[in-house]
């Protein structure tokens, strides 16, 4: 994180400044298009290193997202196919993904130039290098540096599916924690008030633009906001297991191997967890010693215990990174009060749909 944050923060600081000063005042701005390209382009950072951060990549991480998101399933029941057809839906979509998209979006240079990178790094380790693909190439290149054409394609793979991992479900977060900072224009000063305040105690310039680690493990509120909007935004369903053996559970018997949907929307809203759980409170958790990645009964936003989320603190620090900048540059509204939820059985996943205005901070921009 010390790494990372420094790294990301300005990528997230000019986007933001950019996103801002396109916007024309009553006219709704593109939010997803915007998340995702700032995802794409912090992510590459991380997982790639900054030699491949430039507008091609961005495109192609983006897109390759995209298809892992349809091949899995989180548009499926948006479509017609999907709901009416699945034996069909399930064949043609893979087909479509698997055979035609995702070799068309990694594109020839992209997936050349990691391919060539990967060979370069398991002759030669880079010991200072700890991208993700550095760190997979050591893990499974044998001591002489050799690595088989099917273990390069797992690790092409396995990039792959971080990438979904990371970038899809931290874009939707976003779009869900705006939509969230609209409702709520007290929690829009109080964050920025926060912001500021920490910047300026810390004798660094806010408007200048040095963020780092310390400042966003400083934003209690900030922290405290995205956990209650993780909360309170409506998921039923967001993680799901399957016994090795039969268990009792509640004093029924599950059978090996059938999967198990806890319903999160009744631990986040259960009085046992929470007071008042229905209401919205966003400074709700300062000083509970509870923090936006910490997981618990009451809060499966990330998962729980062995197989939580590995990915969730880095996910809180960009969370921040998106809060930080968006509040630095601007005051954001939600046009008619209103927002849509596309799939209600999958709030996690696939964010709200509604006009999100933009006002300036003319200080800033
Ligand atoms: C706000 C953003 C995110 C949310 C809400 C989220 C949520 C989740 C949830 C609910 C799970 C399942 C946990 C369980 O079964 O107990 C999960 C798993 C996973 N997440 Fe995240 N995640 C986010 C961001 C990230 C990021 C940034 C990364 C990568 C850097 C990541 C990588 C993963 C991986 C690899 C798994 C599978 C872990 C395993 O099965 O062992 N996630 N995530």
């Amino acid at each position: 994180m010390q790494k990372v944050v420094p790294e990301i923060w300005p990528i997230f600081d000019q986007r933001v400044r950019e996103m801002v000063e396109i916007s024309q005042p009553g006219k709704p701005v593109e939010l997803q298009h915007h998340v995702q390209a700032i995802m794409a382009e912090a992510t590459i950072c991380i997982f790639f290193g900054q030699g491949y951060a430039n507008s091609k990549n961005v495109k192609s991480v983006l897109d390759l997202a995209e298809d892992i998101a349809e091949l899995l399933g989180i548009y499926q029941n948006q479509s017609f196919l999907g709901r009416n057809l699945f034996w069909l839906w399930k064949p043609l979509t893979w087909a479509q993904i698997v055979l035609f998209r995702i070799p068309l979006h990694i594109g020839f240079t992209f997936a050349r130039t990691l391919w060539t990178d990967i060979s370069d790094m398991a002759k030669s380790p880079r010991k200072k290098d700890d991208s993700l693909v550095n760190y997979l190439v050591r893990a499974y290149a044998s001591p002489d540096g050799h690595l088989s054409v099917r273990t390069r394609m797992w690790i092409m793979v396995l990039i792959l599916t971080f990438l979904f991992a990371s970038l899809h479900q931290t874009a939707t977060i976003m779009v869900w924690i705006t939509y969230h900072l609209a409702l709520h224009p007290d929690c829009q000063n109080s964050l920025r008030d926060e912001a500021s305040s920490i910047v300026s105690s810390r004798e660094l310039s806010y408007s200048s633009s040095i963020v780092d680690v310390q400042t966003m493990q400083n934003a209690v509120k900030t922290d405290s906001f995205i956990r209650e909007v993780l909360r309170m935004k409506g998921d039923l369903v967001n993680l799901v297991r399957a016994p090795i053996r039969d268990i009792e559970l509640g004093g029924y018997i599950v059978p090996k191997g059938s999967l198990v949907f806890p319903v999160t929307h009744l631990s986040y809203r259960s009085p046992e967890f929470v007071n008042q759980p229905n209401e919205f409170s966003g400074a709700r958790w300062v000083g509970s010693g509870k923090s936006a990645a910490m997981t618990g009964p009451g809060y499966l936003a990330f998962g729980l215990g062995r197989w939580a989320c590995p990915g969730r603190l880095l996910a809180v620090m960009e969370l921040k990174c998106w809060i930080f900048a968006l509040l630095k540059y601007s005051k954001v509204d939600l046009d008619g009060g209103k927002y849509e939820i596309l799939d209600p059985f999958n709030i996690t996943s696939v964010p709200p749909r509604g006009d999100i205005l933009i006002e300036r901070w003319e200080s800033h921009v």
